[in-house]
């Protein structure tokens, strides 16, 4: 996802992208493509496995369906995927470290596939979990879904946020305020941002964004924690992680607005949408 930045409040005076067909075309399968990998993943996502191990078939199984991992040199970043394990909320370095019985964890994946991106990511719980780890799943689950569903024309970003925030809010989460969705398609991050709250912790309404029209492609992806929302970066530079060290989580679709509502690029072919897988 995208770190948000000063344009918060999502500027409806700057243009949007529109897609057509062939486009439409173009990003199911790329997002298909990145749907199937994260399903490929499912049966490795075990105790001592570590993240090192999954980055690496994610890799090779980009290479053999002549895609190309998006996040792999992106800004520095050293991997394939990002692999963000219970308190990490986003963009965790995949590296020695295996994994144990209990942890949760998030592999984003994003390929891209003749020129395309698919750009998705799912929780994977390794072993047996905790109930109030499957409850935070759940939520976040849920949220992504909620946002989902108000993704029509006429309507607009913020509605994605407040949808979200509504519910989370409700379940006693919160939802993460820096990092959010983005515009997709030929450019990994593109306009608009997508909030997934609309308003903030210390009471600032983001406004209602973009106007949904036919065409638009972006990300919904929201991070939910179980204790407060705030965050801070590791001296990595890129693993973000909760302030209080509670669980956090995330899914994240790749979506396009059609004429009554919005296609779905990146849904699991398998049906392997959340754990218990
Ligand atoms: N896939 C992430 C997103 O959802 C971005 C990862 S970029 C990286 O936008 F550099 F952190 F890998
Ligand atoms: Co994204
Ligand atoms: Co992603």
């Amino acid at each position: 996802m995208s770190k948000t930045g000063t344009a918060r409040t999502g500027t409806a005076d700057v243009a949007i992208r529109l897609y057509g067909p062939e486009a439409f075309a173009g990003m199911r399968r790329a997002g298909q493509l990145a749907a199937t990998a994260l399903d490929m993943l499912v049966p490795f996502v075990k105790p001592g496995v570590t993240t090192e191990r999954l980055d690496k078939l994610a890799f090779e199984f980009a290479m053999d369906h002549n895609a190309y991992p998006a996040p792999l040199y992106y800004r520095g970043f050293p991997k394939s995927i990002c692999t963000s394990i219970n308190h990490v909320v986003c963009h965790g370095i995949p590296g020695p470290k295996p994994l144990r019985e209990g942890d949760i964890l998030n592999i984003d994946v994003t390929l891209i596939l003749d020129g395309w991106h698919g750009d998705t990511s799912r929780m994977y719980g390794v072993g047996a979990i905790s109930r109030k780890a499957e409850r935070l799943i759940d939520v976040t689950f849920e949220a992504l879904k909620r946002g989902i569903a108000v993704v029509k024309p006429g309507n607009c970003t913020g509605d994605i946020g407040s949808a979200i925030e509504a519910y989370a809010r409700g379940e006693r989460c919160s939802v993460v305020e820096d990092f959010c969705g983005h515009g997709l398609g030929q450019v990994f991050h593109d306009r608009p941002n997508i909030l997934h709250y609309r308003v903030n912790t210390v009471g600032e309404d983001a406004g209602p964004g973009v106007v949904f029209a036919p065409g638009m492609i972006f990300t919904i992806e929201p991070m939910i924690n179980l204790g407060k929302a705030l965050v801070k970066i590791l001296p990595d530079g890129w693993t973000a992680v909760t302030r209080d060290r509670e669980l956090s989580a995330q899914f994240e679709h790749t979506v396009g607005v059609t004429a009554d509502g919005c296609e779905v690029f990146t849904y699991s072919p398998k049906g392997l949408h959340k754990p218990p897988f």
